[in-house]
């Protein structure tokens, strides 16, 4: 039946036709125009767009699908894509965040929910999530994704695809599209749209297999990303569009150009015009022109000069009908539009805001006791509501957003707080400062509010100094200089580097961007209602030299040793990061103890079993999350000195020791061999488990594996 419709509506179509379901156009007015991408009544009228971006609303949306529907000579319906990175309507943290919790469960149930109220809003597709692999905290899109370790990759994209796409047809439910196909993340020197050089092994150990989970997982969508890999455009990468993600993964799904990127084909010099430009993008497989037209006014002449055949557009104009019959738009096109808005889920906004703050450092400042009688809340972000909300909503409401003054009243009513923000975010001025530090003469503690503005991460938000903008340094070392505790919060969208800061504050919390419920989540953290339950995505530098830093480094060849010179290291900086992955302190007191593995010998068949005691030593209760790593000592390609290969979450009672069990098929112990296809070697390996990355903190055992008989 599927193929039935779309095949006769194929049969049916004009050239123009076929190339205006290639086009997805922004809609402002669609009154006038042309702008550059914008289409108008009467382009839509004519069939000349088939998806609408970043347009929402029901009314809106509605009025553009009836004339699609009504006004246009197939009545083919439009599909609308929108950003929805963490939230639409009700925002929850940013995904660099989210992924810190380490809870595919809550991943899921907030693109769930993120889906539900866009959908509503009358969206079909979502641009998320968001799959680049980010090691490089100079890279504003770090806030995006979820960090840098594949493993963790792979699991947010099959929780997140599953989350947004439900049952495809669903009116709650809207197309996932992985992004930015590949490599975003690896743009030189972190500076937005730089071209990458990745090689084929880390593009395949470390670029990959995130993209890979979403297409197992059935995203209906990718987005090829903008810059170029290894030379090539993705817009126009043949061998990894066509190669890796048609041929060999087998997706069949859209595959759309990220914003204008067909025309920019002429920027990156692979393309003398606008014709050659379309012509490549659709030989590599992109079947949707974001927003540069491109497709809609050259490719006729392309086929003229044969650059592209009939069958190149007829195959994707089949791909694009088959993802809006499954979004059920032929049945309804309207069934999104007017499908009831679910009430703001402001409990799981702020679930999912507990389970991401990350207590960094503690000297025992933290928690607050519950008889302070007068804190100064001092900072540009303490009485921030829309920063706090975080970059990429276009339609949460900020004014709805719990600020961390808000917060901390609510939880503290007897308590005195006080608040100055003494200097802006980024200014100059710091005229401010010493009223700040007047107010700090009398509390007991000063919770320290710093960070980032929420636009300066994002997308073009790359930064050479991912430090404190502003005056906001000043502010903190005059209020580190009052003498007064100091509980230092950093709200960012990325790792943010500020030594001296870890070293002097009494505490250090990441607090992220944590969206609607940042400030009540992190004044339950601050009082110790809850314990902090956050962990690091990725590798906090100390310093800007030190990136790009990542824990799953391959050896040196001469690792660092202490008192020798001639071994990898700085000679001005530590190689150490400020924290490792997976750090984050609780206020219990846990320790790990009897690594027990269930074999000391395996092959390709087994299943491992890996168990390790989890104490809490102390009378708090505490949710900790516990890694497993693997090392393979000897392989065909220098194995990295770590690899996380599971975690587990564990809910201690205080004095409670519980065993948490992992169990892990053979092969996830394989490494990709010369021929980058995974194999099991033989030979020694280390299992280690650890509360985060740090290798001298971790428990290890050695385990063997023999080949199969
Ligand atoms: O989805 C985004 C993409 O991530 C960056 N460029 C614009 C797109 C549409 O808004």
């Amino acid at each position: 039946m599927t193929g039935t419709l779309i095949e006769s509506l194929l049969a049916r179509m004009t050239l123009g036709e076929k190339l205006g379901q290639m086009t997805m156009a922004t809609a402002g007015g669609a009154t006038t125009g042309p702008v550059r991408g914008e289409a108008t009544t009467e382009s839509l009228r004519k069939g000349e767009a088939g998806s609408l971006l970043n347009i929402w609303g029901k009314q809106a949306t509605e009025g553009f699908q009836r004339l699609a529907v009504e006004e246009t000579r197939l009545g083919i319906p439009l599909f609308f894509g929108c950003d929805v990175l963490h939230g639409h309507k009700t925002a929850f943290p940013i995904p660099l965040a989210e992924a810190g919790a380490f809870d595919p469960g809550l991943w899921e149930r907030t693109a769930r929910a993120a889906a539900a109220e866009a959908a509503a809003d009358g969206a079909d597709l979502t641009f998320a999530p968001m799959l680049d692999t980010a090691r490089d905290p100079r890279w504003g899109r770090m806030a995006e994704g979820f960090g840098e370790d594949p493993l963790l990759g792979a699991r947010f994209a099959a929780a997140k695809v599953l989350g947004f796409q439900g049952d495809l047809a669903s009116p709650a439910s809207v197309a996932a599209t992985a992004k930015h196909f590949v490599g975003g993340g690896a743009a030189l020197a972190g500076r937005e749209y730089a071209a990458a050089d990745i090689s084929d092994r880390a593009l395949h150990e470390t670029y990959l297999p995130p993209f890979r989970a979403a297409v197992q997982a059935g995203c209906a969508a990718i987005m090829a990303a903008f810059n170029s890999v290894n030379g090539v455009p993705m817009t126009a990468h043949v061998p990894l569009l066509r190669g890796w993600l048609r041929q060999k993964l087998g997706f069949d799904g859209v595959i759309m150009s990220d914003y204008a990127a067909i025309e920019e084909l002429i920027d990156h010099g692979i393309a003398a015009d606008r014709v050659e430009a379309g012509a490549l993008a659709l030989k590599a497989g992109v079947d949707l022109d974001m927003v540069s037209g491109v497709y809609l006014s050259a490719l006729p002449e392309a086929l003229a000069r044969g650059l592209v055949e009939m069958a190149d557009i007829d195959a994707a104009v089949r791909r694009i009908l088959t993802l809006k019959q499954k979004l059920g738009l032929f049945d309804d096109p309207y069934r999104r539009i007017r499908a009831p808005a679910p009430p703001p889920d402001r409990e799981l906004a702020l679930e999912a805001a507990r389970g991401c703050v990350t207590l960094l450092t503690n000297n025992g400042a933290l928690p607050l006791g519950a008889t302070t009688r007068r804190i100064a809340v001092i900072g540009p972000l303490a009485d921030a509501r829309e920063e706090m909300v975080g970059p990429w909503t276009l339609a949460a409401d900020a004014s709805q957003c719990v600020s961390v003054l808000d917060g901390l009243r609510a939880a503290l009513p007897e308590c005195d707080i006080v608040h100055a923000a003494g200097v802006s975010i980024r200014g100059g001025d710091d005229s401010g400062i010493a009223e700040a530090v007047a107010l700090c003469d009398g509390a007991e503690v000063v919770v320290l509010c710093l960070g980032e503005a929420a636009n300066m991460s994002g997308e073009a938000s790359s930064r050479a100094h991912p430090g404190l903008p502003g005056r906001q340094r000043q502010l903190a070392e005059a209020v580190l200089a009052s003498g007064r505790p100091v509980v230092a919060l950093l709200s960012s969208g990325r790792p943010l580097i500020v030594p001296w800061l870890a070293e002097r504050a009494d505490a250090l919390v990441a607090t992220w961007f944590l969206g609607v419920a940042a400030g009540q989540a992190i004044a339950e953290v601050l009082t110790g209602r809850i314990d902090p339950a956050g962990r690091l995505p990725a590798t906090w530098p100390q310093e800007v030299g030190q990136i790009p830093i990542f824990y799953a480094e391959r050896p040196a060849s001469r690792p660092l040793k202490d008192n020798d010179p001639f071994t990898s290291k700085y000679i001005d900086a530590p190689n150490d990061p400020q924290f490792p992955f997976g750090h984050g302190l609780s206020y219990a007191r846990v320790e790990l103890d009897r690594l027990r593995l269930g074999q000391s010998e395996f092959s390709a068949r087994d299943i491992l079993r890996v168990e390790v005691d989890a104490k809490n030593l102390s009378d708090r209760p505490s949710l900790q999350t516990v890694f497993l790593f693997a090392r393979d000592r000897v392989a065909s390609a220098a194995p990295p000195l770590l690899e996380l290969k599971d975690w587990a979450k564990v809910a201690l009672a205080p004095g409670e020791t519980r065993t948490v069990t992992f169990t892990l098929a053979a092969q996830a112990l394989a490494c990709l061999g010369p021929d980058l296809t995974p194999r099991l070697e033989p030979g020694d390996f280390d299992i280690s488990v650890g509360l985060s990355a740090d290798r001298r903190a971790l428990l290890s055992a050695p385990l063997v594996c023999r080949p199969l008989s």
